[in-house]
């Protein structure tokens, strides 16, 4: 399951205007479904951008990272640097200012590689319709900056929590979360998975908690209404939750927003 940098953007941006402003102590947080693809530059970057936000607001958090797979959840175990091909930075100012946001918060300077750090390895992909080779992304430069301190630290004293499960039925105990970010995850669940994995999660979200879902449209399960999924304001209700914002839509794919009533 892959992933990139850019992800995760209408998310912040939906924290920073809507779920922060109501947060006064500890924000919990809930991520469900990072991803990876055996590639560094392939990284679940939303944890850390969000921890680096949090962090940069001056607002102390907790987080549990949910994921059916072991391999995101080892890799955000032992994960030291991020790493952004040049190339992804190009493709349009809202990656590069991203980027650059997580780096002012977490009080970085852009390091560009030019050479294959010891370790490092990562495959050559398909983006744009062009083949992106290894040697490619190293002569435009690969951008790397460290985990958040507080990512770092809240590893090792429990503050962040690991938990390798299926959203449908992920022991999450008596957890009350602030915000939930499930992208690009439903639409790999068959829709008999994806009630669970909502009455779950909305189980689990605090009175005016927000959570993030969405529907990609062309491939997968639908979840929305719209998009011809079972999901609709009916239902919504029966989990106690209402649309709130509509972060994103084109004609086959939609972000919303869901308020805890
Ligand atoms: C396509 S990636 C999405 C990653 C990231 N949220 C994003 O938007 O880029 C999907 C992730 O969800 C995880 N996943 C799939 N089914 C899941 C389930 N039933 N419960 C928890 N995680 C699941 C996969 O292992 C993978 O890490």
């Amino acid at each position: 399951m892959q992933t990139n940098q850019s992800r995760g953007r209408l998310e912040i941006d939906f924290l920073s205007r809507k779920a922060m402003p109501s947060i006064e102590e500890t924000c919990s947080v809930l991520i469900v479904g990072v991803g990876i693809d055996n590639d560094p530059i392939r990284c679940p970057y939303l944890p850390y951008n969000i921890g680096a936000y949090l962090e940069a607001e001056g607002i102390d958090y907790e987080m549990t990272i949910v994921d059916v797979d072991s391999k995101p959840l080892a890799d955000l175990r032992t994960r030291q640097k991020l790493y952004v091909p040049n190339h992804n930075l190009s493709v349009g100012p809202k990656s590069r200012r991203f980027w650059e946001d997580y780096l002012a918060r977490t009080g970085q300077e852009d390091e560009v590689l030019h050479e294959m750090e010891k370790g490092l390895m990562f495959y050559d992909y398909i983006d744009n319709g062009g083949l992106v080779s290894s040697k490619a992304y190293l002569e435009s430069g690969i951008h790397t900056a460290q985990i958040p301190r507080s990512f770092r630290e809240k590893l090792h004293n429990g503050g962040i929590s690991l938990l390798e499960a299926d959203i449908a039925r992920a022991p999450l105990a008596d957890a009350k979360f602030e915000f939930v970010s499930c992208s690009n995850v439903l639409y790999l669940i068959p829709s008999d998975g994806q009630k669970m994995a909502m009455v779950n999660m909305s189980a689990h979200l605090a009175s005016g908690g927000r959570m993030v879902v969405n529907d990609l449209g062309y491939v997968g399960t639908p979840l929305l209404m719209r998009q011809g999924g079972w999901l609709d304001e009916g239902k919504l209700a029966d989990l106690g939750l209402a649309v709130e914002e509509v972060l994103a839509e084109t004609s086959s794919s939609q972000t919303v927003a869901l308020r805890k009533c």
